[in-house]
Protein backbone atom coordinates (compact mmCIF):
# COMPACT_ATOMS: atom_id res chain seq x y z
CA UNK A 1 0.00 0.00 0.00
CA UNK A 2 1.18 3.48 -1.00
CA UNK A 3 2.32 5.69 2.45
CA UNK A 4 -0.22 7.75 4.03
CA UNK A 5 0.78 10.97 3.04
CA UNK A 6 -0.33 15.27 3.53
CA UNK A 7 0.92 17.98 2.61
CA UNK A 8 2.35 20.64 5.40
CA UNK A 9 2.61 24.44 5.20
CA UNK A 10 4.36 25.81 8.38
CA UNK A 11 3.99 29.36 7.94
CA UNK A 12 5.19 32.47 9.70
CA UNK A 13 1.66 33.37 10.91
CA UNK A 14 -0.23 30.28 9.96
CA UNK A 15 0.02 26.97 9.58
CA UNK A 16 -2.02 24.16 7.73
CA UNK A 17 -2.10 20.42 6.66
CA UNK A 18 -3.82 18.77 4.28
CA UNK A 19 -4.85 15.12 3.12
CA UNK A 20 -4.91 14.15 -0.48
CA UNK A 21 -8.98 13.57 -1.01
CA UNK A 22 -10.34 12.67 -4.45
CA UNK A 23 -10.66 15.61 -6.64
CA UNK A 24 -8.27 17.39 -4.97
CA UNK A 25 -7.45 17.69 -1.14
CA UNK A 26 -8.81 18.19 2.34
CA UNK A 27 -7.72 20.93 4.88
CA UNK A 28 -7.38 19.14 8.62
CA UNK A 29 -8.64 20.81 11.73
CA UNK A 30 -5.82 21.77 13.31
CA UNK A 31 -7.53 23.52 16.54
CA UNK A 32 -10.90 22.58 17.21
CA UNK A 33 -12.69 23.03 14.04
CA UNK A 34 -10.27 25.07 12.45
CA UNK A 35 -8.25 24.38 9.71
CA UNK A 36 -5.41 26.99 10.22
CA UNK A 37 -3.53 26.87 13.23
CA UNK A 38 -1.52 30.27 14.09
CA UNK A 39 2.34 29.09 14.20
CA UNK A 40 2.66 30.39 17.36
CA UNK A 41 3.60 28.53 20.81
CA UNK A 42 3.64 29.48 24.59
CA UNK A 43 5.30 27.99 27.57
CA UNK A 44 3.56 28.72 30.44
CA UNK A 45 6.03 28.98 33.46
CA UNK A 46 3.49 28.41 36.21
CA UNK A 47 1.73 25.54 35.14
CA UNK A 48 4.18 24.07 32.64
CA UNK A 49 2.40 23.23 30.17
CA UNK A 50 3.22 24.08 26.21
CA UNK A 51 -0.06 25.65 24.43
CA UNK A 52 -0.17 26.28 20.90
CA UNK A 53 -2.28 28.08 18.26
CA UNK A 54 -5.03 30.31 19.16
CA UNK A 55 -5.09 29.04 23.03
CA UNK A 56 -1.01 29.99 23.00
CA UNK A 57 -2.16 34.01 22.33
CA UNK A 58 -4.99 33.55 24.80
CA UNK A 59 -3.45 32.42 27.45
CA UNK A 60 -0.11 35.40 26.87
CA UNK A 61 -2.66 37.98 27.21
CA UNK A 62 -4.84 36.51 29.71
CA UNK A 63 -1.97 36.41 32.17
CA UNK A 64 1.40 36.43 30.60
CA UNK A 65 3.77 34.28 33.05
CA UNK A 66 5.56 32.79 30.19
CA UNK A 67 7.19 33.11 27.06
CA UNK A 68 5.41 33.57 23.72
CA UNK A 69 6.92 32.62 20.67
CA UNK A 70 5.67 33.13 16.63
CA UNK A 71 7.07 33.52 13.42
CA UNK A 72 9.91 30.86 13.84
CA UNK A 73 9.92 29.90 10.69
CA UNK A 74 11.82 32.62 10.04
CA UNK A 75 14.15 31.82 12.28
CA UNK A 76 15.33 28.89 9.67
CA UNK A 77 16.90 31.80 7.94
CA UNK A 78 18.90 32.80 10.70
CA UNK A 79 21.98 31.89 12.81
CA UNK A 80 19.65 32.05 15.96
CA UNK A 81 18.19 28.24 14.21
CA UNK A 82 21.57 26.74 15.70
CA UNK A 83 20.55 28.64 19.15
CA UNK A 84 18.74 27.91 22.39
CA UNK A 85 17.21 30.46 24.11
CA UNK A 86 15.89 31.06 27.79
CA UNK A 87 12.69 29.55 29.65
CA UNK A 88 12.06 29.84 32.83
CA UNK A 89 14.64 27.57 34.11
CA UNK A 90 15.68 25.76 31.36
CA UNK A 91 16.83 26.74 27.84
CA UNK A 92 14.89 25.17 24.68
CA UNK A 93 16.60 25.23 21.10
CA UNK A 94 14.87 27.06 18.14
CA UNK A 95 14.97 23.67 16.10
CA UNK A 96 13.19 21.82 18.90
CA UNK A 97 10.69 24.76 19.18
CA UNK A 98 9.80 24.34 15.74
CA UNK A 99 9.81 20.68 16.17
CA UNK A 100 6.83 20.90 18.95
CA UNK A 101 5.11 22.99 15.98
CA UNK A 102 4.91 20.00 13.10
CA UNK A 103 5.07 17.68 16.33
CA UNK A 104 1.52 19.09 17.48
CA UNK A 105 0.33 19.62 13.53
CA UNK A 106 1.29 16.01 12.46
CA UNK A 107 -0.54 14.29 15.76
CA UNK A 108 -4.37 16.05 14.31
CA UNK A 109 -2.72 14.75 10.38
CA UNK A 110 -2.77 11.08 12.16
CA UNK A 111 -6.08 11.14 14.20
CA UNK A 112 -7.61 12.91 10.50
CA UNK A 113 -6.07 10.21 8.41
CA UNK A 114 -7.01 7.72 10.90
CA UNK A 115 -3.49 6.10 11.45
CA UNK A 116 0.46 7.54 11.43
CA UNK A 117 0.91 9.64 8.39
CA UNK A 118 4.82 8.62 7.24
CA UNK A 119 5.34 11.11 4.09
CA UNK A 120 5.41 14.29 3.20
CA UNK A 121 5.16 16.94 0.94
CA UNK A 122 6.42 20.20 3.06
CA UNK A 123 6.14 23.96 1.32
CA UNK A 124 8.60 25.97 1.10
CA UNK A 125 9.24 29.53 0.01
CA UNK A 126 11.05 30.20 -3.39
CA UNK A 127 14.00 31.26 -0.66
CA UNK A 128 14.37 31.02 2.54
CA UNK A 129 17.48 33.21 2.89
CA UNK A 130 17.35 35.81 -0.22
CA UNK A 131 21.04 35.72 -2.51
CA UNK A 132 22.56 33.38 -0.81
CA UNK A 133 21.97 29.67 -2.06
CA UNK A 134 24.35 27.49 0.97
CA UNK A 135 22.17 29.25 3.31
CA UNK A 136 18.73 28.38 1.53
CA UNK A 137 20.06 25.26 1.21
CA UNK A 138 20.42 24.53 4.88
CA UNK A 139 17.33 26.48 6.48
CA UNK A 140 15.79 23.46 4.13
CA UNK A 141 17.90 20.61 5.20
CA UNK A 142 17.06 22.18 8.91
CA UNK A 143 13.29 21.58 7.98
CA UNK A 144 13.77 18.50 6.82
CA UNK A 145 15.64 17.07 9.81
CA UNK A 146 13.60 18.32 12.05
CA UNK A 147 9.72 16.68 9.62
CA UNK A 148 12.44 13.52 10.58
CA UNK A 149 12.69 13.96 14.09
CA UNK A 150 8.55 13.99 14.63
CA UNK A 151 7.95 10.69 12.99
CA UNK A 152 7.80 11.91 8.36
CA UNK A 153 9.45 8.84 7.28
CA UNK A 154 9.65 10.49 3.74
CA UNK A 155 10.23 14.02 3.48
CA UNK A 156 9.99 15.95 0.14
CA UNK A 157 8.84 19.44 -0.71
CA UNK A 158 7.58 22.28 -2.96
CA UNK A 159 7.32 25.87 -3.74
CA UNK A 160 4.93 27.31 -2.21
CA UNK A 161 3.27 29.11 -5.04
CA UNK A 162 3.63 26.31 -7.38
CA UNK A 163 1.14 24.39 -4.19
CA UNK A 164 -1.43 27.56 -4.33
CA UNK A 165 -1.37 27.05 -8.35
CA UNK A 166 -1.96 23.24 -7.95
CA UNK A 167 -5.13 24.26 -6.08
CA UNK A 168 -5.64 27.12 -8.37
CA UNK A 169 -5.54 24.57 -11.30
CA UNK A 170 -8.09 22.62 -9.85
CA UNK A 171 -10.84 24.80 -10.32
CA UNK A 172 -10.62 26.06 -13.86
CA UNK A 173 -12.23 24.80 -17.30
CA UNK A 174 -9.43 26.36 -19.83
CA UNK A 175 -5.62 27.01 -20.07
CA UNK A 176 -4.53 29.99 -18.52
CA UNK A 177 -0.74 31.67 -18.39
CA UNK A 178 -1.19 32.80 -14.17
CA UNK A 179 1.22 34.51 -12.41
CA UNK A 180 0.54 33.28 -8.86
CA UNK A 181 1.39 36.01 -6.07
CA UNK A 182 1.26 34.53 -2.13
CA UNK A 183 2.13 37.02 0.45
CA UNK A 184 2.16 35.73 3.95
CA UNK A 185 4.05 36.71 7.23
CA UNK A 186 7.16 36.43 6.49
CA UNK A 187 7.96 35.80 2.23
CA UNK A 188 6.20 37.12 -1.12
CA UNK A 189 6.71 34.23 -3.39
CA UNK A 190 5.73 34.24 -6.83
CA UNK A 191 5.60 31.74 -10.00
CA UNK A 192 4.71 32.12 -13.54
CA UNK A 193 2.67 28.55 -14.83
CA UNK A 194 0.87 27.23 -17.69
CA UNK A 195 -2.22 25.84 -15.75
CA UNK A 196 -5.00 23.52 -17.17
CA UNK A 197 -7.58 20.98 -17.17
CA UNK A 198 -5.49 19.17 -19.60
CA UNK A 199 -2.19 19.51 -18.18
CA UNK A 200 -3.35 18.77 -15.00
CA UNK A 201 -3.16 15.50 -15.73
CA UNK A 202 0.42 15.35 -17.49
CA UNK A 203 3.35 13.72 -15.19
CA UNK A 204 6.13 15.95 -15.88
CA UNK A 205 5.07 19.83 -15.54
CA UNK A 206 8.54 21.39 -15.48
CA UNK A 207 7.79 22.94 -18.58
CA UNK A 208 4.61 24.24 -17.81
CA UNK A 209 6.94 26.58 -14.54
CA UNK A 210 8.15 29.62 -16.29
CA UNK A 211 9.42 30.95 -13.05
CA UNK A 212 10.19 31.38 -9.42
CA UNK A 213 10.90 34.53 -7.44
CA UNK A 214 10.40 35.42 -3.73
CA UNK A 215 12.03 37.72 -1.60
CA UNK A 216 11.77 37.97 2.37
CA UNK A 217 9.35 40.47 2.96
CA UNK A 218 5.84 39.59 4.69
CA UNK A 219 2.96 41.10 6.62
CA UNK A 220 5.35 40.89 10.02
CA UNK A 221 7.55 43.36 8.15
CA UNK A 222 4.37 45.45 7.29
CA UNK A 223 3.23 45.26 11.28
CA UNK A 224 7.16 46.88 12.12
CA UNK A 225 7.12 49.94 10.09
CA UNK A 226 3.35 50.38 10.94
CA UNK A 227 4.21 50.37 14.53
CA UNK A 228 7.67 52.05 13.77
CA UNK A 229 5.44 54.82 12.17
CA UNK A 230 2.33 55.15 14.28
CA UNK A 231 2.57 53.97 17.88
CA UNK A 232 6.02 53.69 18.89
CA UNK A 233 6.69 57.32 18.63
CA UNK A 234 4.10 57.87 21.55
CA UNK A 235 6.75 56.00 23.56
CA UNK A 236 9.32 58.15 22.76
CA UNK A 237 10.93 56.71 19.29
CA UNK A 238 12.70 60.03 17.74
CA UNK A 239 11.94 62.02 20.28
CA UNK A 240 14.47 64.92 21.91
CA UNK A 241 16.51 64.20 24.44
CA UNK A 242 17.99 67.21 26.74
CA UNK A 243 21.56 67.74 24.82
CA UNK A 244 20.62 69.47 21.66
CA UNK A 245 20.01 67.67 18.05
CA UNK A 246 20.43 64.23 19.96
CA UNK A 247 17.59 62.26 19.88
CA UNK A 248 16.76 58.96 21.83
CA UNK A 249 18.08 55.45 20.50
CA UNK A 250 16.36 53.58 17.99
CA UNK A 251 17.41 50.30 19.06
CA UNK A 252 14.48 49.58 21.69
CA UNK A 253 11.88 50.89 19.61
CA UNK A 254 12.51 48.34 16.36
CA UNK A 255 13.67 45.19 19.16
CA UNK A 256 9.78 46.02 20.17
CA UNK A 257 8.36 46.86 16.93
CA UNK A 258 9.88 43.22 15.62
CA UNK A 259 7.85 40.04 16.55
CA UNK A 260 11.27 37.92 16.80
CA UNK A 261 13.46 40.35 19.10
CA UNK A 262 10.39 41.60 21.54
CA UNK A 263 11.96 39.35 24.48
CA UNK A 264 15.03 41.18 24.05
CA UNK A 265 13.92 44.15 26.04
CA UNK A 266 12.75 42.27 29.07
CA UNK A 267 16.41 41.76 30.35
CA UNK A 268 17.35 43.47 33.36
CA UNK A 269 20.43 45.64 32.08
CA UNK A 270 17.71 46.86 29.02
CA UNK A 271 15.33 48.29 31.62
CA UNK A 272 18.51 49.93 33.29
CA UNK A 273 19.70 51.50 30.48
CA UNK A 274 16.07 52.57 29.26
CA UNK A 275 15.95 54.41 32.38
CA UNK A 276 18.50 55.92 31.97
CA UNK A 277 17.81 57.29 28.70
CA UNK A 278 14.41 58.55 30.53
CA UNK A 279 16.50 60.55 32.83
CA UNK A 280 18.41 62.76 29.97
CA UNK A 281 15.62 62.76 27.89
CA UNK A 282 13.12 66.30 26.95
CA UNK A 283 10.27 64.26 27.20
CA UNK A 284 10.32 61.69 30.27
CA UNK A 285 6.54 60.69 29.94
CA UNK A 286 7.23 59.04 26.85
CA UNK A 287 9.46 56.94 28.26
CA UNK A 288 7.39 55.94 31.22
CA UNK A 289 4.89 54.81 28.51
CA UNK A 290 8.22 52.60 27.45
CA UNK A 291 8.90 51.01 30.97
CA UNK A 292 5.27 50.30 31.44
CA UNK A 293 5.40 48.13 28.36
CA UNK A 294 8.65 46.65 29.05
CA UNK A 295 8.01 46.13 32.99
CA UNK A 296 4.76 44.65 32.73
CA UNK A 297 6.13 42.32 29.57
CA UNK A 298 3.30 44.06 26.85
CA UNK A 299 5.49 44.23 23.98
CA UNK A 300 3.52 41.12 22.45
CA UNK A 301 0.40 42.55 23.33
CA UNK A 302 1.38 46.03 21.32
CA UNK A 303 2.40 43.94 18.35
CA UNK A 304 -0.88 42.38 18.31
CA UNK A 305 -3.03 45.74 18.73
CA UNK A 306 -0.82 47.21 15.29
CA UNK A 307 -1.26 44.02 13.62
CA UNK A 308 -5.35 43.92 14.05
CA UNK A 309 -4.93 47.72 13.11
CA UNK A 310 -3.22 46.92 9.76
CA UNK A 311 -5.55 44.41 9.49
CA UNK A 312 -8.78 46.36 10.27
CA UNK A 313 -7.61 48.53 7.48
CA UNK A 314 -8.29 45.99 4.62
CA UNK A 315 -12.02 46.50 5.58
CA UNK A 316 -11.93 49.97 6.94
CA UNK A 317 -10.61 53.27 6.00
CA UNK A 318 -9.60 54.45 9.40
CA UNK A 319 -9.27 52.58 12.51
CA UNK A 320 -7.53 53.32 16.42
CA UNK A 321 -5.20 50.95 17.92
CA UNK A 322 -5.72 50.33 20.99
CA UNK A 323 -2.99 51.37 23.58
CA UNK A 324 -4.82 51.77 27.01
CA UNK A 325 -3.27 48.76 28.37
CA UNK A 326 -0.34 51.21 28.21
CA UNK A 327 -1.95 54.34 29.51
CA UNK A 328 -5.65 54.55 29.95
CA UNK A 329 -7.50 56.35 27.16
CA UNK A 330 -4.31 56.00 24.90
CA UNK A 331 -4.86 54.91 21.23
CA UNK A 332 -2.95 55.75 17.52
CA UNK A 333 -5.80 57.08 15.22
CA UNK A 334 -4.65 55.63 12.18
CA UNK A 335 -5.65 55.48 8.06
CA UNK A 336 -5.26 53.73 4.83
CA UNK A 337 -2.62 56.37 4.21
CA UNK A 338 -0.50 56.14 6.81
CA UNK A 339 -0.33 51.99 6.11
CA UNK A 340 0.32 52.84 3.01
CA UNK A 341 2.87 55.73 3.42
CA UNK A 342 4.53 53.52 6.16
CA UNK A 343 5.33 50.47 3.62
CA UNK A 344 6.43 52.22 0.65
CA UNK A 345 9.23 50.34 0.56
CA UNK A 346 8.08 46.97 1.04
CA UNK A 347 5.52 47.28 -1.51
CA UNK A 348 8.27 49.11 -4.18
CA UNK A 349 9.83 45.31 -3.16
CA UNK A 350 7.51 43.16 -3.90
CA UNK A 351 6.55 44.76 -7.04
CA UNK A 352 10.10 44.47 -8.23
CA UNK A 353 10.48 40.78 -7.52
CA UNK A 354 7.24 40.64 -9.84
CA UNK A 355 8.92 42.10 -12.73
CA UNK A 356 12.00 40.08 -11.98
CA UNK A 357 10.09 37.02 -12.37
CA UNK A 358 8.36 37.96 -15.60
CA UNK A 359 11.99 38.93 -17.12
CA UNK A 360 13.48 35.54 -16.11
CA UNK A 361 9.89 34.15 -17.76
CA UNK A 362 10.74 35.98 -20.89
CA UNK A 363 7.42 37.66 -20.66
CA UNK A 364 6.05 40.98 -21.16
CA UNK A 365 3.36 42.01 -18.40
CA UNK A 366 0.24 41.53 -21.27
CA UNK A 367 1.20 38.19 -21.44
CA UNK A 368 -0.14 37.24 -18.19
CA UNK A 369 -3.65 36.15 -18.38
CA UNK A 370 -4.65 35.97 -14.55
CA UNK A 371 -3.18 36.75 -11.05
CA UNK A 372 -4.20 34.52 -8.45
CA UNK A 373 -3.64 36.28 -5.16
CA UNK A 374 -3.21 34.60 -1.66
CA UNK A 375 -1.69 34.98 1.29
CA UNK A 376 -2.86 37.28 4.21
CA UNK A 377 -0.58 39.97 2.87
CA UNK A 378 -2.30 40.10 -0.17
CA UNK A 379 -5.92 41.41 2.03
CA UNK A 380 -3.64 44.58 2.23
CA UNK A 381 -4.47 47.51 0.06
CA UNK A 382 -1.63 48.68 -1.00
CA UNK A 383 0.09 45.48 -1.71
CA UNK A 384 -2.96 43.81 -3.68
CA UNK A 385 -2.29 47.21 -5.42
CA UNK A 386 1.64 46.98 -6.04
CA UNK A 387 1.12 43.49 -7.58
CA UNK A 388 -1.89 44.22 -9.80
CA UNK A 389 -0.17 47.61 -11.00
CA UNK A 390 2.88 45.24 -12.68
CA UNK A 391 0.51 42.91 -14.89
CA UNK A 392 -2.29 45.34 -15.25
CA UNK A 393 -3.92 43.58 -18.04
CA UNK A 394 -4.68 40.02 -16.26
CA UNK A 395 -7.84 39.66 -14.64
CA UNK A 396 -7.41 39.20 -10.35
CA UNK A 397 -8.75 36.48 -8.97
CA UNK A 398 -8.93 35.56 -5.04
CA UNK A 399 -7.72 32.59 -3.80
CA UNK A 400 -8.36 30.74 -0.44
CA UNK A 401 -6.36 32.96 1.26
CA UNK A 402 -4.97 30.90 4.37
CA UNK A 403 -6.19 27.59 2.55
CA UNK A 404 -4.55 27.61 -0.96
CA UNK A 405 -1.12 26.14 -0.11
CA UNK A 406 -2.35 23.33 2.18
CA UNK A 407 -4.64 22.20 -0.45
CA UNK A 408 -2.25 22.53 -3.13
CA UNK A 409 0.28 20.32 -1.34
CA UNK A 410 -1.89 17.89 -0.15
CA UNK A 411 -2.51 17.45 -4.27
CA UNK A 412 1.25 16.91 -4.68
CA UNK A 413 1.36 14.91 -1.81
CA UNK A 414 -1.28 12.37 -3.57
CA UNK A 415 0.66 12.37 -6.59
CA UNK A 416 4.18 12.41 -5.36
CA UNK A 417 3.69 9.13 -2.63
CA UNK A 418 -0.19 7.82 -3.34
CA UNK A 419 -3.43 8.00 -1.97
CA UNK A 420 -3.85 5.50 0.60
N1 LIG B 1 -7.42 40.86 6.54
C1 LIG B 1 -6.10 41.03 6.51
N2 LIG B 1 -5.56 42.17 6.05
C2 LIG B 1 -4.23 42.36 6.02
N3 LIG B 1 -3.34 41.47 6.46
C3 LIG B 1 -3.82 40.31 6.92
C4 LIG B 1 -5.21 40.03 6.97
N4 LIG B 1 -5.38 38.80 7.51
C5 LIG B 1 -4.14 38.34 7.78
N5 LIG B 1 -3.20 39.24 7.43
C6 LIG B 1 -1.75 39.12 7.56
O1 LIG B 1 -1.33 38.04 6.77
C7 LIG B 1 -0.15 37.45 7.34
C8 LIG B 1 -0.34 35.97 7.46
O2 LIG B 1 -0.65 35.45 6.20
P1 LIG B 1 -0.46 33.89 5.93
O3 LIG B 1 -1.19 33.09 6.92
O4 LIG B 1 -0.77 33.69 4.50
O5 LIG B 1 1.11 33.78 6.18
P2 LIG B 1 2.00 32.48 6.38
O6 LIG B 1 1.63 31.48 5.35
O7 LIG B 1 1.94 32.06 7.78
O8 LIG B 1 3.46 33.09 6.11
P3 LIG B 1 4.59 32.69 5.06
O9 LIG B 1 3.92 32.03 3.90
O10 LIG B 1 5.23 33.99 4.69
O11 LIG B 1 5.51 31.80 5.80
C9 LIG B 1 0.03 38.10 8.71
O12 LIG B 1 1.06 39.05 8.61
C10 LIG B 1 -1.31 38.76 8.96
O13 LIG B 1 -1.21 39.94 9.75
MG1 LIG C 1 2.22 31.03 3.48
Amino acid sequence: MAPLSCGLDFGTSNSTAGLPAAGGGRLVPLEGEATTLPSAIFFDFSTREVLFGREAIDAYIGHGEGRLMRAVKSVLATDLIDQDTQLDDRRISFQEVIALLLRRIKERVDLAAGSPVDAVVHGRPVHFVDDDPPADARAEAVLESIARSVGFREVSFQFEPIAAALHYEAQIDREELALIADIGGGTSDFSIVRIGPERARRADRKDDILANQGIRVGGTDLDRLLSLETVMPLLGYRSAMQRRDLTAPGSYFRDLATWSKINFLYARRVIAEIVQVRREARHPELFDRLLTVVENNLGHALALEVERGKVALSEAEATTIDLSAVEPALGARIDRADLAAAIVEPVERVAGCVRVCLDEAGLRPGAIDTVFLTGGSTLVPAIREGILATVPEARAVDGDRFGSVGLGLAIEAGRRYGQA
